[in-house]
């Protein structure tokens, strides 16, 4: 097997997900300030520092995705770096490679990831310093006439371009085009847009030659917009979401690992479990960031004196998603 099906394959090994911990510092001071905590460069790395050397997270933790700047930190209070500690608790190290959705045109309400100059020089840096996959996030928003089809087809092609670089550069891409779950609309919008979204994500990744077995998606699941009065129960979310997979995700594909996208911490998990209860063409897992760290992040505090309880709360929280990514919760 090549190094990228193998890679590609223990992202999603049964019983264990992704943990993406890749905020940009701006998303990052975001979250700080919702806990009171001011975002530092100290700060950040005490805190992710944390979460990554919590004891047994290899158990249901398979890989972890970074941003830039705690790629190159080393681990709090030690000369280990970030990456190279992670894979020597044989955790696979990933790293954010897009530099941000920017408006599609001026004015426009829909945007566009960007990050493709010079991508095959960092990719190849990253790999140098231990990275064995990169992420890169699409984000398609839905409202009057939107997603419009050019929205829909550059995100794809940005996708399918930065997945062939990674696979030129030995890293296996995460592929995220995120429809975003905010909005009024219903659970069938977000099948037909979640559809239009698929199917052109993966007639580009086709065109441009990427090897769908040495990747990893990272959909949305199917759900109600969060302002929708009728909101799907979750016997619904896993049979729509498994309708909408399975008729447009080749199964070539080696995993499927969610984004959780702003659900409620107990929601994303079982979503997951239900998902996972019905035999399915991928392994179908968890990559989670919010629905992973938010507790943990309560539980943190910005207090050194706080590293216990917020390790038991995130572990606490892979545990059950790595249930759930047996259908076992
Ligand atoms: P959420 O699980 O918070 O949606 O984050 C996942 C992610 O990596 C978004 O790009």
């Amino acid at each position: 097997m090549s190094e990228l099906h193998s890679v590609a394959a223990r992202m999603v090994e049964k019983g264990k997900g992704i943990l993406a911990a890749d905020e940009s510092t701006g998303t990052c001071t975001k979250r700080f300030e919702g806990i009171g905590v001011e975002s530092t460069f100290e700060s950040r790395r005490n805190y992710r520092s944390n979460l990554f050397t919590a004891p047994g997270l290899e158990s249901y933790i398979s890989g972890v995705i970074l941003y830039d700047e705690t790629f190159r930190q080393n681990i709090f209070g030690t000369d280990n770096s970030i990456p190279q500690y992670l894979q020597s608790k044989g955790v696979l190290p990933g790293i954010k490679v897009d530099t941000g959705a920017h408006p599609l045109k001026d004015g426009s309400d829909e945007k566009n990831t960007i990050g493709l100059d010079g991508l095959p020089e960092r990719l190849g840096e990253y790999y140098a310093l231990g990275a064995r996959f990169a992420k890169w996030r699409a984000v398609i928003t839905l409202g009057d006439g939107m997603p419009s089809n050019d929205c829909i087809l550059a995100n794809a092609e940005g996708l399918a371009k930065y997945a062939l670089s990674c696979q030129q550069a030995s890293l296996v891409p995460i592929v995220e085009p995120e429809v975003l779950m905010d909005g009024t609309h219903t659970i069938d919008t977000s099948f037909d847009v979640t559809e239009r979204t698929l199917t052109a994500v993966f007639d580009q990744l086709e065109k441009h030659n990427v090897d769908l077995r040495g990747i990893v998606l990272k959909p949305n699941m199917i759900l109600s917009g969060y302002d929708c009065k009728n909101q799907a129960s979750v016997d619904e979310v896993a049979q729509k979401t498994l309708e909408c997979l399975t008729k447009n995700v080749p199964s070539r594909v080696p995993g499927i690992a969610f984004l959780s996208g702003g659900q409620s911490d107990e929601l994303a998990t079982l979503h997951l479990n239900e998902i996972n209860k019905h035999d399915t063409n991928w392994n179908v897992t968890f990559s989670y960031g919010r629905a992973l760290q938010q507790g943990a992040l309560k539980a943190w505090a910005g207090k050194l004196e706080n590293t216990k309880i917020t390790q038991e709360v995130l572990l606490s929280s892979a545990k059950s998603n790595s249930l759930a990514s047996t259908g076992s919760l």
